[in-house]
């Protein structure tokens, strides 16, 4: 093992508590000089490495990833792209929550200066913090998600008016970035391999409340099967984690509600 791992030989700089700049203030508390980092090395089977990283102002999670990643292991393996909120690539379990790292100030997750990362939870691991989101996307699909309209190119632009209720009950579901952390949230994802899960039923509520959705009838059938919306607990750990505000909980009892007054009103053959 490298030297520079935590527990080695390697001498730890400034061991005095010292007081510096933590997220544009100075800190009233003394900060440790360094964070120790715990990372996971590996896929299903692996373990976890330490790091000593130097702190910084307004530094992130996904900063101490890079900075370990570019200083001391250059084949870590994690995902990240825009690196300012808008694309839910960098998502992580972070001390045990999952966390897009982009956003997640480490002075908000580790006043002692401890940071554990894990890959996201619920989906299978490609290496080190990276996930396959693969299963994710298909139960996008397998919730009916993909829009499809009635209207031609020839026709006049579809208009919802941004005031009305049906556009507003849209809005409030379609800023999903598709982090994948409600799903790494969510206890029935990690019991019932068949769940849909959050991120996938709120996009098939967005679409629900899609005047212009041509296939509500189908999706209302596809979320209502066996492992849809019907199997949430309605705990809300999904809402209680989405970076953005969203609401996946509500959005999965909207779909209960609607499913079964669509069964009352048309009963199953
Ligand atoms: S409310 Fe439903 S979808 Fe959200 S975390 Fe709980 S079980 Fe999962
Ligand atoms: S609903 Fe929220 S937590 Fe879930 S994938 Fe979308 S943005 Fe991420
Ligand atoms: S890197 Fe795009 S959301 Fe974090």
């Amino acid at each position: 093992m490298p030297d520079h791992k935590l527990g080695m030989a390697a001498p730890r700089l400034a061991a005095a508590p010292v007081r510096r700049m933590i997220d544009g203030r100075m800190s009233s508390d003394p900060q440790p000089a360094d964070l120790e980092v715990r990372i996971w090395r590996g896929r299903a089977q692996g373990r976890f490495e330490r790091y000593s990283v130097p702190r910084r102002a307004n530094q992130t999670v996904l900063d101490v990833v890079t900075w370990v990643q570019r200083h001391r292991e250059p084949a870590l393996a994690y995902r990240f792209a825009c690196r300012v909120g808008v694309c839910g690539s960098c998502a992580m379990t972070v001390n045990g929550k999952p966390r897009w790292t982009c956003r997640t100030h480490v002075a908000r997750v580790a006043a002692k200066g401890a940071l554990t990362l894990e890959p996201l939870r619920n989906l299978p691991v490609i290496k080190d913090l990276a996930t396959d989101m693969t299963p994710f996307f298909e139960k996008w699909q397998g919730a009916g998600g993909r829009f499809a309209g009635s209207q031609t190119r020839q026709d006049p632009l579809a208009r919802v008016e941004p005031a009305s209720p049906e556009r507003q009950q849209v809005d409030a579901g379609i800023e999903c970035i598709n982090c994948g952390v409600c799903t790494a949230a969510c206890d029935v994802v990690a019991w019932r391999d068949d769940y849909l899960g959050p991120a996938a039923l709120n996009r098939a509520w967005t679409l629900v409340n899609d005047v212009r959705h041509a296939e509500r009838r189908a999706l209302l059938h596809k979320v209502a099967a066996d492992g849809g919306c019907h199997s949430c607990h309605t705990q809300g750990s999904c809402t209680e984690h989405c970076p953005v505000g969203l609401d996946p909980s509500g959005a999965v009892s909207g779909l209960k509600r609607t499913t079964l007054l669509s069964l009352l009103r048309e009963p199953a053959p």
